[in-house]
């Protein structure tokens, strides 16, 4: 047995309950309640009320209240206010959000607490700025004597579908420019990670947010999610999570032409070319793909080496693979990587690393599930894998590096292209005229040079092709809770 990190008596209590969906400023119950597993023991860790139809139809309404009502009728300075002070509440109670992630995610407390708590209160405090920033404009028409001035008006009621990679962090991602841009939101948390999110409605009552500005339905995504996506109540979905998912959402806003924003899959091309810094490239490309043990949209998952430097780059990884800790996220002597989310998880990636074997690849690090409890799969590096390889052209979502080789420029980036989806690339190179020119013909929203994963709550993040539409971060995530009216003026 290793030593666990207590939880805070703040934790227990929340924990202690009820997990109950939070609607109007209210806690109400669900249409049953569901299993939260523990993915580091593969146990039972708590049971959270389930959203159905009944349930989301119950928050649209609270939502629509708010936002026809008390939301609407502050002012900019006053939501900004709110904003900031619930980023600080984010800050100041860090530690809670750290133990919740850890726990129903099992990424490493330290990494929930300084990586996803922190950027979310960043977030937030950056469009807290932006209330008061939300500009029309004046249109010089041909027509005499008229005045033609826009407006940009919220949407209305957002449906906000998380995903459980990073539980807290990717709904901060969308709440916050939803309520900034002045609209008023039902948030769903992923199943497996329910916790942050029913938190993060007390903290904003606590903010003094008025009632039925922020709901959570935890549930499933094919009741809650579904529901929520088909809703006639609902105008815009911003959703982020797997493109056959994003499929499905598309299909049910059809009924009433909601807006949808979509961050979707992945399978990111990362190129080190034979004039890179080793000393930066190779921890760089570890951890492009290590980092949240893989399950990021924008994992450096094809690790495309120059041949001349092939050697020395696979003999980097292996080492630094071998040096990685991975344990339960609450372990007090604390751990690089946790287990991947689910059961299920673990079995799809596991069973890439053996479809990788079985058409040629080579194992060189890990290879397979780590012990008998949780669902813990070991650091692996993929060799030898060719690009039609399914490892090289689906996206794992896990601890599984591919390293494939090239020789010449051209022919890298027509195999970096050669993809479905478009969410990032990166490369690795000290030839600055290189790094533009791959910069802009690499088709991917986000591009890396020499660095991986950096985001901004000020910078716009997005894919091309079918890693989605719509930008989150900076102003383009207002525009996409934003609508823009023009009016006349005779
Ligand atoms: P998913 O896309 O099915 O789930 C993400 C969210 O969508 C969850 O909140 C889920 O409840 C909800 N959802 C599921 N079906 C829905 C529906 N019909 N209508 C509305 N909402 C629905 O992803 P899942 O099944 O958890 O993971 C499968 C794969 O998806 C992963 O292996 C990974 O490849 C990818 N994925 C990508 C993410 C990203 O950050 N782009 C995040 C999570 C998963
Ligand atoms: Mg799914």
């Amino acid at each position: 047995m290793t030593a666990t990190i207590p939880l805070l008596s703040s934790v227990e209590a929340f924990l202690a309950g009820p997990l109950s969906l939070r609607i109007g400023g209210h806690r109400l119950d669900g249409d049953g309640e569901f299993d939260v597993v523990d993915p580091s023991t593969g146990g039972h860790l708590c049971t959270v009320a389930r959203a159905g139809e009944r349930e989301v139809d119950l928050a649209v309404a609270a939502a629509r209240r708010a936002f026809d009502g008390a939301w609407s009728a502050l002012t900019a300075d006053e939501r900004s206010k709110l904003l900031w002070r619930l980023a600080e509440l984010i800050d100041e109670r860090a530690e809670v959000f750290g133990q919740l992630d850890a726990l129903d995610n099992g990424k490493p407390f330290a990494v929930a607490r300084d990586v996803d708590a922190a950027y979310s209160a960043r977030h937030f405090r950056y469009f807290a700025g932006w209330p008061s920033k939300i500009e029309g404009a004046t249109i010089p028409v041909s027509e005499p004597d008229r005045l033609n001035y826009t407006k940009i008006e919220p949407v209305g009621v957002c449906g906000l579908i998380a995903p459980w990679n990073y539980p807290l962090l990717m709904a901060a991602w969308k709440l916050a420019p939803a309520l900034a841009a002045g609209n008023c939101v039902v948030l769903k948390p992923a199943e497996q990670t329910p916790l942050s999110a029913l938190y993060l409605a007390d903290l904003a009552l606590e903010a003094g947010f008025p009632e039925g500005v922020l709901n959570v339905v935890p549930g499933f995504g094919t009741e809650a999610g579904a529901a929520l996506a088909a809703h006639p109540g609902v105008d815009k979905v911003g959703f982020t999570g797997s493109t056959a998912t994003g499929r499905r959402i598309v299909e049910a806003s059809m009924g009433n032409l909601k807006k949808v924003s979509l961050e979707l899959g992945g399978k990111a091309a990362n190129i080190v070319f034979a004039d890179a810094d080793l000393e930066k490239a190779i921890p760089g490309a570890f951890w492009a793909l290590f980092g949240n043990n893989g399950q990021s949209c924008t994992a450096g998952a094809r690790l495309y080496v120059h041949s001349s430097i092939h050697d020395r780059v696979l003999e980097g990884l292996i080492g630094l693979a071998a040096k990685l800790s991975v344990g339960p996220g609450m372990a007090a002597d604390g751990h690089d990587l946790g287990p991947v989310i689910s059961e299920r998880q673990m079995r799809t990636v596991t069973g890439y690393i053996d479809s990788g074997v079985s058409e040629g690849a080579e194992c060189v690090a890990g290879g397979g599930r780590l012990g008998k409890e949780g669902f813990f799969v070991a650091p692996t590096v993929l060799t030898n894998v060719a690009d039609d390889m399914r490892i090289a052209r689906e996206e794992i979502f896990g601890p599984v590096l591919c390293v494939l080789s090239f020789d010449d420029e051209d022919d890298v980036l027509a195999r970096a292209n050669d993809t479905d989806y478009g969410l990032a690339a990166g490369l690795w190179t000290q030839d600055v005229t290189r790094a533009r020119t791959m910069a802009s013909r690499l088709k991917a929203g986000t591009i890396w040079i020499n660095c991986w994963g950096e985001t901004d709550a000020a910078s716009p993040f997005g894919g091309m092709k079918q890693s989605g539409y719509g930008r989150e971060m900076g102003k383009d995530a207002i525009a996409l809770y934003s609508q823009t009216k023009s009016v006349w003026l005779a």
